[in-house]
């Protein structure tokens, strides 16, 4: 009998794919051959990241802008205009909203969008026999971890209403899977995500002030911003400032093709529910992504040390053995890589994708 092959052809329904982390993963689904649907409704991205996407690729996607608290219109989507049910061979979900703040002053925002959503879609996937389900988690489940680098096993715990709802989500995928072992489940944690498509193309393009240090250092780097502020220089870290594992967002995207091709591979019967940090496994301290970003872009970024930030942890890092284990995964990409990606789509997109939307082109 053929091997069955899961590196072509099949359909994949990407929710939140005009997003940072899911444009990219799109290219990546392209690139390797697979069909891909994105639904989105666009509240933090915009149709520019997958018209880019598509030139990247030379192919095309289906776009389908919509809410993934719309059960009717997911339920359509997951059966296929023919009801040939199922449509899709996976679904990759990002669609949620992600800003920590934020998710402080309304955490009903979040509780709304990220778990009614992602219950909604799982109904909608049960009731068209779609079971292989790739969900981005994230590093935030780990809260304040007692020691680095973390692996898989360590206590979770959430600080904030949108780590809660990381949290939450992983409880119900691990039920759902008990209660039906047909589910083929991925529940990806995610470090640090950074960088850009090499090409310039694809990229961050958050609204307002970015909340997070490298698209912050960029504007710095760019003369969008006076100077970084660097939250704490006394933490008990090498350098006194914060360490994080930053991961190129082209090797995390590769990472989600990675967990889709072990879910495929898995029996259906049995079905699996698999839970691997993406990451690089190297700490990296504030002040050494800002020495890298001058480096890759030969401009100097002020900064000023001030006080902690609320909420932050001293140092976090992934083990990220696991992910090479069981998806023969493992990141590519360098700090130097990371600074020069960044660097290359800030320079060409001073403002993101709504200059280019404005006026017609990048
Ligand atoms: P993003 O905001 O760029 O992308 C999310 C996309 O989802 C956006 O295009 C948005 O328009 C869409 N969306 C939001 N709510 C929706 C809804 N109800 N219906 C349909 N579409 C909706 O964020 P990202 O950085 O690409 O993150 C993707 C996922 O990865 C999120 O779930 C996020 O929580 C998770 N994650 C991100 C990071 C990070 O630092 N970027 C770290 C860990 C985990
Ligand atoms: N930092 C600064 N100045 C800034 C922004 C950040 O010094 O202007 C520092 C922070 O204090 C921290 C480090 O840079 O030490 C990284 O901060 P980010 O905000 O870039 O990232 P976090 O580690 O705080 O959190 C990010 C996402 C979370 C996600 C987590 C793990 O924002 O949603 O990574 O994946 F959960």
């Amino acid at each position: 009998m053929a091997e069955f092959d899961a590196t072509s052809g099949r359909r994949v329904l990407v929710t939140g794919g005009a997003g940072y982390i899911g444009s990219h993963t799109c290219l990546e689904l392209l690139q390797a051959g697979h069909h891909v649907t994105v639904l989105d409704n666009l509240c933090n991205s915009s149709l520019e990241s997958l018209k880019r996407v598509e030139s990247l690729a030379g192919r095309s996607l289906t776009f389908m802008q919509g809410d993934i608290r719309d059960f009717e219109l997911l339920r359509r989507v997951l059966v296929g205009p023919n009801n040939e049910c199922p449509a899709f061979d996976a679904v990759v979900h990002f669609a949620g909203l992600k800003a920590v703040g934020e998710s402080v002053s309304q955490p009903l925002a979040y509780f709304d969008n990220n778990l009614s959503g992602t219950v909604c879609l799982l109904r909608a996937m049960t009731e068209a026999g779609v079971k292989t389900l790739v969900f981005s988690s994230s590093a935030t489940v780990y809260g304040d971890p007692a020691s680095v680098p973390i692996s898989e096993d360590f206590p979770r715990s959430a600080t904030n209403p949108y780590g809660r709802s990381k949290l939450v989500i992983e409880d119900m995928l691990a039920d759902l899977y008990r209660s039906d072992p047909a589910w083929r489940i991925a529940r990806l944690r995610y470090f640090n995500p950074v960088g850009a498509h090499v090409s310039g193309l694809i990229g961050e393009d958050p609204s307002g002030a970015p909340n997070n240090l490298m698209p912050y250092v960029s504007q710095v780097a760019i003369g969008r911003r006076e100077y970084l502020q660097v939250f704490g220089g006394d933490y008990p870290t090498p350098d006194g400032t914060g360490v994080r594992d930053y991961i190129h967002v082209a090797d995390l995207a590769s990472g989600h093709l990675a967990a889709i091709r072990a879910l495929w591979q898995a029996d259906s019967q049995t079905g699996c529910l698999l839970t691997v940090n993406l990451g690089t496994g190297v700490g990296v301290s504030v002040l050494d992504l800002v020495k890298a970003f001058e480096r890759a872009s030969g401009r100097p970024v002020p900064y000023r040390i001030v006080a902690r930030r609320a909420g932050d942890v001293a140092a976090c890092y992934a083990n990220p053995v696991l992910a090479q284990t069981l998806l023969g995964w493992r990141t590519q990409r360098n700090l130097a890589d990371m600074c020069a990606d960044a660097w290359r789509w800030q320079s060409r997109n001073p403002h993101g994708y709504r200059q280019a939307a404005a006026t017609g082109g990048a």
